[in-house]
């Protein structure tokens, strides 16, 4: 079984306070979303190897650690992933850019691709994926499993909101995944949405409602 990190730090508790409100606007709602990814990132990527360097400062030589050759992708699931690529291109500004379309239907609440273009070495990369909310657990075990046909190094899944309902799937369907979540919440309601969670991530990020 992956690891299930959810990181409850009080700056990203603070921040999932103002997003989850619904009189928050689509211009903050956006800003959140990038932050709060931003935050998760400095957890998610605690575990990257160092290698030794020496470095010249203008007083001494200090031995000092670099990354050692580490080669990310991050894979938004669209659209709402979208939403948390500008915060980890913060931290992580040479991490490539996969982009997987998925839909759910709303009737069968199954994930339907729609879009899938991957850069073209990602056997040498380890990657993220992105989506803010992991409710049934369906997209994000697709993308998944999509991303896996191409063997990269290793693979993690970050989302801001998640149900207890989508880390049990999510968690069976791929153990060796890690999961990176702000928030586990209560349960799903009968249209699959997360309670309280915070509407469509899609429609807010993008103001399509
Ligand atoms: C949302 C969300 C996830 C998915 C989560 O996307 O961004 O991708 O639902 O639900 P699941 O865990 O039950 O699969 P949606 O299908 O609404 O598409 P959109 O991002 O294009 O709005
Ligand atoms: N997708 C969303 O955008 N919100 C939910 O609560 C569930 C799935």
């Amino acid at each position: 079984m992956g690891n299930i990190v959810i990181t409850n730090h009080p700056l990203i508790q603070h921040k999932l306070s103002i997003l989850r409100d619904k009189n928050t606007g689509n211009k903050e709602f956006r800003t959140l979303i990038s932050e709060i990814a931003m935050l998760e990132c400095y957890e998610a990527t605690r575990d990257l190897p160092l290698k030794e360097i020496e470095i010249e400062t203008p007083v001494a030589v200090a031995k000092q650690h670099d990354l050692d050759g580490k080669k990310m992708a991050i894979v938004p699931i669209l659209r709402a992933g979208l939403g948390m690529v500008d915060g980890i291109h913060t931290l992580i500004p040479s991490a490539k850019v996969g982009h997987i379309g998925l839909y759910r239907d709303p009737e069968t609440l199954q994930p339907v691709e729609y879009y899938n273009k991957m850069p073209a070495d990602m056997e040498e990369r380890d990657v993220i994926v992105l989506d803010p909310m992991l409710a049934t657990g369906g997209s994000a075990i697709d993308a998944i499993s999509q991303i896996k046909k191409l063997n990269p190094k290793s693979i993690k899944f970050m989302c801001i909101i998640s149900a207890p309902e989508g880390l049990k799937a999510l968690s069976e369907a791929h153990p060796d995944v890690d999961i990176y979540a702000a928030a586990m919440d209560d349960h799903l309601n009968e249209h699959g949405y997360i309670v309280p969670g915070l509407g469509d991530a899609g429609d807010r990020i993008f103001g399509t409602k």
